[in-house]
């Protein structure tokens, strides 16, 4: 799933895409006279609604000439009479590998989903309503994004994703001049941790230089980050206090391994024998029917879902005012069918080179330095704080990847580190008269007036991709975030 890592996933994986892969790019560079690589406005998606009043974009951006790299961006404009005043977001999804198209779009916060018969479903909560909302497939060889230069495949890390990030948005900005002096933000999930402050310090640099326009940063959020190694991932607390692994195992994980020691393991390619015994009982204990980032998850049986899924009986009625209490569990097969289609791909201007292989959700040819998951990025979300960016850190409280209880250490830590003060003590938000979670906000004095910096929130219920099981208490969140305010209280 949109993760920074997959406890089943194994490296050998890569390396027989990446067979493939060599054959292809041979393929790209003879294709590449025809170049085109051309953002366009999307006429229709198929199978969308007959009455979208919103404009949607799609194509391409070179992010380097001399490599052939481009990267594939979809643009849904606010759903608003007046879209053009309105923000413009930058979403992206995590892995390092994933895209921000399938998961960020597509399955959480993007106008439409992928109904039952490949149609697309309205989203009743989709970012748009809120915000012009940019999705980036990041970095290359992700999705529909591409390099012509083999080596680029091989070496590409943290440093390389911001820098290409950076070249994308100015460009971007280029061909979309009516949004350069919108208020930007920039939001994402999981290794996006490490995407977003990283992109956030490279636009504050930028706006620094001379004759540059300067791109309106505004606020940062990040959904169930990866920041810490030796914190985010530790989940063997969370998956006891869940019932999902035994006492036994737990005590294992203090004394023999814990997910810090398997990750870095893994990043220094060997699993010692320890860890694999340890980690090995967890995969068994939690089995292969529930889902790390969202315990709460059904399996996709075979059924169709909206059978499956419909509430039936006496609770039928309590369910359809909760809009959905569960995610769909079989959405995303439907998002790779239906990004998968000739005729969708050529609606979207994406894979105008014959790229090989097929769309996929995360794996795809890239192989990441895997060394950059141990980066710290503590530090620099303080940096960021110092130099007067306000910070959310949101927690789908389902998820055990990055467990809420390790994102609400780091935040401690983090104001405590830069003296923030609490300005909003811990306590309940609502959404549409319901607790949406629980959250705290932390600020200083700046010209003589409280301002907050740093906002976390739990999202009750929510799996790591939090839009997607949670579409309505999201949208909330997304709400108070681009307004700068703290999230609702119940109406009284
Ligand atoms: C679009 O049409 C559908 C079906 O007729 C309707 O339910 C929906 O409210 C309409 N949406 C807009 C934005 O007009
Ligand atoms: C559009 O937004 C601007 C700025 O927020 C506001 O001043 C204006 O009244 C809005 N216009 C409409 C038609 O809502
Ligand atoms: C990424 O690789 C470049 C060399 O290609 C190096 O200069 C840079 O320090 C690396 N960045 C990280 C975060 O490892
Ligand atoms: C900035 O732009 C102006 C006008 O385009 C030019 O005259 C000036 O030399 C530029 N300054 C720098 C530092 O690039
Ligand atoms: C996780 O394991 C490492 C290596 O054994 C250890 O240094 C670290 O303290 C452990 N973390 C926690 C929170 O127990
Ligand atoms: C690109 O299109 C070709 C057909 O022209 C198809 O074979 C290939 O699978 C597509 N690649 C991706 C990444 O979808
Ligand atoms: C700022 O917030 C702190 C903590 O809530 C409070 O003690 C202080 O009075 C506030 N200062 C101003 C100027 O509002």
């Amino acid at each position: 799933m949109t993760v920074f890592f997959t406890k089943t996933q194994k490296p050998e994986i890569k390396s027989f895409v990446m067979g493939f892969w060599f054959l292809g790019t041979i393929l790209v560079f003879w294709l590449c006279f025809l170049r085109c690589c051309n953002s366009e406005l999307i006429r229709a998606l198929p199978g969308q609604p007959s009455n979208v009043s919103f404009q949607q974009h799609s194509g391409y951006i070179v992010t380097n000439k001399e490599h052939g790299r481009s990267l594939f961006y979809y643009f849904a404009q606010a759903d608003s009479l007046n879209h053009s005043s309105l923000p413009l977001t930058l979403w992206l999804n995590g892995g390092p590998g994933c895209s921000s198209v399938g998961f960020g779009a597509f399955m959480e916060n993007g106008p439409f989903q992928v109904g039952e018969n490949g149609e697309l479903v309205k989203n009743q909560h989709s970012w748009n309503l809120e915000s012009n909302m940019l999705y980036v497939e990041s970095p290359i060889g992700v999705g529909f994004s591409y390099s012509e230069t083999d080596e680029d495949y091989i070496n590409w890390n943290d440093t390389n994703t911001a820098s290409d990030n950076l070249v994308f948005l100015t460009k971007w900005l280029e061909e979309f001049p009516m949004y350069k002096d919108s208020q930007f933000f920039l939001i994402g999930e999981s290794y996006a941790g490490h995407y977003i402050p990283q992109l956030a310090e490279l636009i504050l640099e930028y706006n620094k230089s001379p004759n540059v326009t300067q791109i309106n940063l505004k606020a940062i959020a990040i959904g169930n980050p990866l920041l810490d190694i030796d914190i985010s991932v530790l989940a063997g607390e969370y998956l006891w206090s869940h019932g999902a692994i035994s006492d036994k195992t737990l005590m294992l994980e203090k004394t023999v391994c814990n997910d810090s020691k398997y990750l870095r393991e893994y990043v220094h390619s060997g699993w010692s024998q320890g860890c694999n015994d340890v980690f090995n009982r967890v995969a068994n204990e939690v089995s292969l029917d529930v889902a790390y980032d969202d315990l709460l998850l059904p399996k996709c049986l075979s059924t169709p879902s909206s059978q499956q899924f419909k509430p039936r009986g006496l609770h039928a009625k309590a369910h359809s005012s909760i809009d959905r209490i569960i995610g769909d569990p079989c959405l995303q097969s439907r998002i790779f069918t239906y990004l998968n289609r000739r005729d969708v791909q050529k609606a979207l201007y994406a894979n105008t080179t014959d790229l090989p292989g097929h769309w996929d959700f995360c794996l795809g040819p890239l192989v990441y330095q895997e060394e950059n998951l141990e980066i710290n990025i503590i530090p620099l979300i303080s940096d960021l704080i110092n130099a007067g960016l306000p910070i959310w850190l949101y927690s789908g409280d389902q998820d055990s990847k990055i467990p809420l209880t390790q994102t609400r250490i780091i935040v401690n830590n983090i104001a405590k580190g830069i003296k923030l003060t609490t300005l909003t003590k811990y306590r309940t938000w609502y959404s549409k008269n319901q607790v949406g979670g629980w959250s705290q906000s932390f600020g200083g004095l700046k010209d003589g007036k409280n301002v907050t910096y740093l906002t976390y929130a739990t999202v009750r219920g929510a799996a790591h991709e939090v839009p997607f099981t949670s579409p309505s208490q999201a949208l909330t969140l997304f709400h108070s975030f681009l307004n700068g305010s703290p999230l609702p209280r119940p109406k009284s």
